[in-house]
């Protein structure tokens, strides 16, 4: 068996070369010139106040995009400019912060909370490029008390007193993800002629998870990778790059790119979202490439069901020329399988990364 190996910080520094460890085959390395990707931007605003001609468009090309790839843009989604900036700043301050101060947040193993970086202790090849802090995210839901500051409550109790603002603004930020992907699920139903309630009820009181993506720069761009090639589990995912770029999609048997947009977010279905659609919409492959000249950050929310709710498809999706895709799951249980498998493969950090 391999010995583990220990990087420290001084792996992202830039030196000529890199660990073997960030190295990728040949089959995944990056390739220069990536197309760009079609995907439509979409208008949330004329959808969500119920102008017709506005949501007439932004069904069809919500419909029509994610069963070709899941992948689209949502504008005018009421998210305010300033809370996306200080949710950007706060997250530069983060992760320039030394090492050892970020670690007083490491992720600990088989969990999915807190820091995480290829410095630590890792088996095997193919690491990504990067280093991530993630959090939970619940949703108030009328049945249950859940916490209501539970992100504010754990960036302070890992970091300390010093990040009751950041993690205000991060509190502030989930419950903005959490209501606009509501909003992108009444869109979903609809496209899908399910209506507007079905999967807006079935996301509500959310247990979802936030992650902040940083990408320090690479002096071997060519050979590592940010975020391996890899499909989110979860049910969607709402994504804000900044304004480097490096998200990659894979269509028709390429790889594309989709550019940052100033106050654009990028939606993409997930597998949990696939199966509760009957396999109608596509959860493909996606990855995050590196550069020599910038670090790169991204901020991703994932949106998940509370954890033991039945992932079952409406009837309406479900006929004769449509028989069930997948048996009934929860979202805890395909967490625990892909997290498993992950680790047993040892080559990312986790299930969606
Ligand atoms: C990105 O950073 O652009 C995407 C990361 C991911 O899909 O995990
Ligand atoms: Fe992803």
């Amino acid at each position: 068996p391999e010995t583990p190996i220990v990087f420290d910080a001084s792996v992202f520094q830039y030196h000529k070369e890199i660990p073997k460890q960030f190295i990728w085959p040949d089959h995944d390395k990056p390739s220069p010139n990536v197309p760009e990707l079609s995907v439509p931007i979409i208008d949330l605003g004329g959808f969500l106040s119920g102008d017709p001609v506005a949501s007439s468009e932004a069904t069809r090309l919500a419909g029509e995009a994610c069963l070709k790839h899941g992948f689209f843009l949502v504008a005018n989604h009421g998210v305010d400019g300033k809370l996306l900036e200080n949710a950007h700043s706060y997250a530069d301050s983060f992760f320039t912060m030394p090492f050892v101060e970020k670690q007083k947040a490491q992720r600990k193993p088989g969990q999915h909370c807190g820091y995480a970086s290829s410095f630590t202790t890792r088996f095997s090849s193919k690491l990504p490029w990067k280093e991530t802090l993630s959090f939970r995210y619940c949703a108030e839901d009328s049945n249950s008390n859940s916490d209501s500051n539970i992100v504010q409550d754990y960036l302070v109790n890992a970091m300390g007193q010093e990040f009751q603002e950041f993690g205000k603004v991060y509190q502030e930020y989930c419950e903005a993800m959490s209501t606009l992907s509501l909003g992108i699920m009444e869109l979903l139903g609809t496209s899908l002629g399910v209506g507007r309630k079905f999967f807006k009820e079935f996301f509500q009181g959310n247990d979802s998870i936030m992650r902040l993506n940083y990408y320090p720069r690479c002096q071997k761009p060519d050979i590592a990778l940010g975020t391996g090639p890899h499909c989110d589990p979860t049910s969607l995912t709402i994504l804000h790059q900044d304004n480097v770029g490096g998200l990659e999609v894979f269509v028709d048997g390429k790889w594309r790119s989709i550019s940052p947009k100033p106050h654009v977010f990028v939606v993409n279905i997930g597998d949990t979202f696939m199966a509760l659609s009957n396999c109608r919409y596509k959860s493909v492959l996606h990855r995050a490439v590196v550069n020599s000249e910038k670090p790169r950050k991204s901020l991703a929310f994932f949106l998940c069901p509370q954890k033991d709710k039945l992932v079952t498809p409406p009837t309406e999706l479900v006929d004769v020329e449509h028989p069930r895709a997948y048996p009934d799951f929860t979202w805890s249980a395909l967490f625990r399988f892909t997290q498993e498998q992950h680790r047993a493969n040892g080559n990312t950090l986790d299930a969606f990364s």
